[in-house]
């Protein structure tokens, strides 16, 4: 049902410009659930279904969890541009200590952080404003995200592209009418029981981009919420599903169902386009997760049939799936072994093509665990 005023409407502000002032959640009229919409969500979940599925049959799900979050983490901070890879980021975890890489990856390093603070936090407190201000907090927080008032909603008129309201794609509520609709964001997160939660998500993520509290951010931690949401509902046991691959592939076309849901009230054909996303992440991710069970399960036989193969190669190849960059010391702390037996476990892994050495230096030598790493490319 398609409506303009539907959602909100735009009002000239006393500076000239037009700013959008929306109505609560949810939707009136109450979006309709026409065959194709109906269709789309029951494939959405059955998809997420058989991923959380999935998840049980894993020996260890937080193997996957790690890399899952790392490159969510990467997907989503590129989508506005900063240039960092998972490489960057796990190198940058391997060396962190040493020193920061860059700002991109320091930025795509809160982002591991905020998604994994919220996960925690949720166990125990509800998603609520205070939260999110908390999650704002952890991914603005050094960096270039200083000057963007980390952890506060904004005290100006803020604006979606060109250089000022005037010339904006979109400006959205001023100060006083944004408080107002967080507010009334706030109350429907917690009574939150008028829809399916997929269709919840995909409604409470338009609804916080449109009233855009932040002066950055405002899309990371919007798809950090629809994380956040299937994880409390219980729908997910484990944080395995990710949008952001989904939103970079069709970058313009989700910025226009923002707009169309803003201008024309067309939630349904958003919502068609949300819940797409959901089906083809959830098999991507599904089809992720057997890949690396296979190659689990190679790579132990490989490393069963060498001669000589000790508790050591088991510990070290457990410990390469939460740390696929590696180098002889970090070895020898994990194993308490001599240097020469973790070079002597590392050559051993290397010959056995487990292990690639990146550095092609004497000393100092780096290694990474390459089909796995494979595994997450976009
Ligand atoms: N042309 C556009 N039309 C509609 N909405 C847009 C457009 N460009 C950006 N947006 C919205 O603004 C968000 C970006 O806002 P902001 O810069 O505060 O967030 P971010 O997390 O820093 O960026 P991003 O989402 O790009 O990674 C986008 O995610 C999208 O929701
Ligand atoms: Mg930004």
């Amino acid at each position: 049902m398609k409506a303009p005023n539907r959602t909100g409407q735009y009002v000239t502000q006393p500076e000239g410009h037009k700013a959008f002032i929306p109505k609560p959640l949810p939707p009136q009229p109450p979006i309709a659930m026409d065959p194709e919409l109906t269709l789309l969500l029951s494939g959405a979940d059955q998809a997420l279904a058989r991923l959380d599925g999935i998840t049980i049959t894993l020996p260890n799900p937080n193997l996957f969890v790690f890399m899952y979050v790392r490159h969510e983490s990467v997907l989503s901070s590129q989508i506005e541009g900063t240039q960092s890879s998972m490489d960057d980021l796990l190198k940058y975890e391997t060396q962190k200590k040493m020193r920061l890489t860059s700002d991109d990856v320091a930025e795509t390093w809160n982002h591991v952080e905020a998604m994994n603070y919220g996960l925690e936090r949720l166990k125990s407190f509800p998603l609520s404003l205070r939260l999110i201000r908390e999650i704002h907090e952890k991914l603005l927080q050094g960096v270039r995200g200083q000057k963007k008032t980390p952890g506060d909603f904004r005290r100006s008129q803020n604006w979606v592209g060109g250089s000022s309201p005037q010339n904006a794609v979109y400006n959205p509520p001023p100060v006083h009418e944004m408080n107002t609709a967080l507010d009334h964001f706030e109350k429907y997160l917690h009574q939150n029981k008028n829809y399916p939660i997929l269709i919840e998500c995909g409604l409470i993520h338009v609804q916080f981009e449109t009233i855009h509290p932040f002066l950055d951010g405002n899309g990371r931690v919007g798809r950090l919420l629809i994380t956040f949401l299937l994880c409390q509902r219980g729908i997910l046991k484990y944080p395995l599903l990710y949008l952001s691959h989904y939103f970079k592939q069709h970058r313009q076309e989700y910025y226009n169902w923002l707009m169309k849901v803003r201008n024309e009230g067309d939630w349904e054909g958003w919502l068609k386009f949300f819940l797409q996303g959901i089906i083809e992440v959830s098999q991507q991710a599904q089809e992720t997760a057997v890949k690396i069970l296979a190659l689990q399960t190679s790579t132990l036989e490989l490393i069963a049939q060498k001669p000589g193969s000790s508790k050591f190669d088991l510990e070290l190849f457990n410990h390469l799936f939460n740390h696929p960059y590696i180098k002889s010391a970090d070895v020898q702390q994990l194993l308490g072994c001599s240097p020469a037996t973790a070079i002597r476990i590392l050559n051993n892994f290397e010959n056995l093509k487990i292990l690639e050495e990146i550095t092609g230096t004497q000393r100092k030598k780096m290694y990474r665990f390459s089909q796995y790493l494979n595994l997450f490319r976009p």
